[in-house]
């Protein structure tokens, strides 16, 4: 089995077996335990607990290798593979009750550094729909058994998903962008989890996806499952502080960003 299957074999055991914890802790009660960057930025005892299970999986599995999660320290490691992990994708819908959230599992090789690296496997485990997307580098990606591609043609326009930061100072900006691209779409989803908007986007339930100011573990292990779904995936701005995720099909991808191009 190459490295690429292997990783993403183990990445999917790992998010499963974390996705089912989290539904556990969520039918139990969810405790906030802090916020991060504004009030509405969120961290539950969930998250916490989660990414510790996925963490100490991992290096019992792959000792060695660099760690980049959301709620615990980074850690470079020694092998030049590094897993970027969100413990829980779609907080905010975790800690409200909708069934939307994720786990997100990818193993990267080189820089740790979004646009730097070079994703090697990805797992995003769903637990309220039970259902695992996983990709391979050079592998394809698939949902369970199936093989997954994105979308070609959008007759009627374009199913499109998009995301909004934290920081409500953003929101105003972030529309300009929404009413820029809305010319091209036939409807606009919100979903609150940039992991599942990629992963359907690779299944072909999205025709485009964008969204600025993510951070490298909420964007890591969907892009691959885009890309290995025939799509294309473009991080842009990087130099600012709200670098800007757009993915889909070639068309709709090289669509939106004609569109921002044409609105800067
Ligand atoms: C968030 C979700 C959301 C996106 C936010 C992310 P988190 O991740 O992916 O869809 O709009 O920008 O921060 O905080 O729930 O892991």
């Amino acid at each position: 089995m190459s490295l690429e299957l292997e990783l993403a074999h183990l990445a999917s055991l790992i998010a499963r077996e974390a996705g089912d914890l989290a539904r556990t802790r969520r039918a139990e009660g969810v405790h906030l335990a802090a916020t991060k960057s504004t009030l509405a930025d969120i961290v539950t005892d969930a998250d916490r607990e989660v990414e510790a299970l996925i963490r100490a999986r991992l290096q019992a599995a792959r000792p060695g290798d660099g760690f980049l999660g959301e709620e615990s320290e980074a850690d470079p490691g020694e092998t030049g593979i590094t897993w970027v992990v969100d413990p829980i994708d779609g907080t905010v819908n975790y800690a409200y009750g909708i069934p939307s959230y994720a786990v997100s599992i990818a193993a990267v090789s080189g820089t740790a550094v979004p646009g730097e690296w070079n994703a090697l496997a990805a797992a995003v485990y769903a637990p309220a729909s039970g259902e695992t997307f996983t990709a391979a580098r050079g592998h394809g990606a698939f949902l369970g058994e199936q093989r997954l591609a994105v979308t070609s043609e959008t007759p009627a326009g374009a199913l499109l998903a998009t995301g909004f930061g934290y920081d409500p100072a953003t929101h105003d900006g972030d529309l300009a962008t929404v009413r820029a691209i809305m010319p091209i779409a036939r409807d606009l989803r919100r979903a609150g989890s940039a992991a599942l908007d990629l992963a359907f986007v690779a299944a072909g339930r999205l025709d485009g996806y964008f969204e600025r100011g993510l951070k490298p573990w909420d964007h890591a292990a969907g892009a691959l499952l885009v890309s290995e779904a025939g799509g294309r995936v473009s991080l842009i701005d990087t130099a600012s502080p709200r670098p800007m995720v757009v993915a889909g099909g070639t068309r709709v991808h090289d669509r939106i960003l004609e569109i921002l191009r044409d609105e800067t």
